[in-house]
């Protein structure tokens, strides 16, 4: 390992947590409890920054949104990609410039579009992605004709499962081969100032060749749109830098993703742009649960823990593995024990799965690895269960970033005469 690799390495494994400092954690503000080390998500941010010198990088706010999370990636030179209006009030809100985000309109419900056009009004260097024709008329029908980015299906997908492979899905994007022709109608009513286009989520060392087409495709795009006369700002190649969830994963390696992106992308004067939301904070979290039941079973021991599915949604919609480890039990003196690791709705898919652990007792504390991204974000209160807090860290200290929910946060939305 180089000397920079042990300052900043590319991936922090589960085991690298202070058991101490997570049990302290717990001890302070209960569980579950999502935690987020803000020097690992800087240390993230440093890396890729590396990686893609000459890029701009923006956050795909959707991994996380917890504020303190916006303004360090901020801090650190982030823009910021947002997926809805309510990310886009959020990120304004949070103080990152207008400038340095960019809203991605996916099928946007008028509400939606209500709100960008307004808040584009007061912040004119907002960029606006659409990604269907359609999008376009509607934003000129709300008297919107400030910066426009064309979303493109690349006609290429890739991702950790197929729920996330957006890339070839006709959902996302406009047909690549009507690009340049609607780049052209476009620049008549809008600042057109880039192309965009994402693969998917997840994206694995063994997706390269996918990344390289898509890569590829937006390239020759930018140089057809560029030889009719229209000039680019940026073109954006999307996120989706996947990160080792098993121990014995290999992290991504960044530079060579960033030298195929490079060379496919060949000549433009255009910026490159890339979007990850993932690789900035999977790593940086993770979930502390306790254990509430253990029950011996001729099938199996099945551990009952505090977090499930309304907690962590990934295994029960994805399938996802995220390794586990008995924080109260780091002394080796309880055997290992395979045991199945379920949460407490009634569903059978709210289980993450079958592990190995140190014997786990009742009340012992649990941590669940690569929590930071899509987790908390993914949360929800079915089974009127309110969700967790979280905690961020930034040096020695620790501050609430999330407050845990209350059953009448549930029901505050309930009208009056209902209840
Ligand atoms: N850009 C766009 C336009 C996206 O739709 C996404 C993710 C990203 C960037 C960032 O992708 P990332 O770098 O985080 O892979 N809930 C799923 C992931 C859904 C991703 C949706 N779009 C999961 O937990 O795996």
């Amino acid at each position: 390992m180089s000397a920079e690799q042990v300052r900043n390495p590319p991936v922090r494994r589960l085991a690298d947590w202070s058991a101490s400092r997570l049990r302290g954690l717990a001890d302070e503000h209960g569980t579950p409890l999502y935690v987020l080390d803000l020097d690992r998500v800087r240390e993230n941010y440093r890396r890729m920054a590396d990686a893609f010198p000459e890029a701009e990088i923006y956050y795909a706010g959707k991994a996380n949104t917890a504020r303190p999370v916006l303004q360090a990636l901020a801090d650190e030179g982030a823009g910021v990609e947002c997926a809805s209006a309510g990310e886009l009030a959020r990120v304004l809100d949070a103080g990152v410039e207008a400038s340095r985000v960019h809203y991605t309109a996916v099928n946007p419900p008028a509400r939606d579009l209500d709100i960008a056009v307004q808040l584009a009004d007061d912040h004119p260097e907002l960029t606006v992605t659409a990604g269907a024709e359609d999008t376009l008329d509607r934003l000129a029908e709300r008297g919107y004709s400030g910066r426009i980015c064309l979303r493109v299906n690349p006609g290429v997908g890739a991702g950790h499962h197929e729920k996330v492979a957006t890339g070839a899905d006709a959902k996302f994007g406009v047909p690549d081969n009507r690009a340049a022709d609607l780049l052209e109608d476009a620049a008549e009513r809008f600042s057109v100032v880039g192309i965009h286009a994402h693969a998917g989520s997840g994206i694995s060392g063994d997706d390269l060749s996918a990344h390289r087409e898509l890569v590829g495709r937006m390239g020759e795009l930018a140089r057809e749109v560029e030889s009719r006369g229209l000039g680019l700002e940026f073109v954006d190649v999307g996120g989706g830098f996947g990160v080792p969830y098993r121990s014995d994963e290999d992290p991504l390696d960044l530079d060579a993703v960033a030298s195929a992106t490079r060379e496919a992308l060949g000549d433009i004067s255009a910026d490159l742009a890339v979007e990850p939301g993932r690789y900035l904070v999977a790593d940086a979290g993770v979930l502390l649960t306790e254990v509430n039941t253990v029950k011996e079973t001729p099938e199996s021991v099945v551990v009952g823990v505090g977090a499930g599915m309304t907690t962590l949604a990934r295994p029960a919609i994805y399938d996802a593995h995220h390794e586990i480890r008995n924080l109260s039990a780091e002394d080796a003196t309880r055997p290992d024990r395979e045991v199945t690791v379920a949460g407490p709705v009634c569903e059978s898919g709210d289980s993450f799965g079958d592990y190995w652990l140190p014997d786990p007792a009742r009340r012992d504390l649990l941590a669940v690895g690569n929590a930071g991204a899509y987790g908390y974000e993914m949360a929800s209160q079915y089974n009127s269960r309110p969700r967790p807090a979280s905690v961020v860290l930034s040096g020695d200290e620790a501050r609430l970033a999330r407050r845990r929910e209350t059953i009448a946060d549930v029901t505050a939305v309930e009208l009056e005469e209902q209840r």
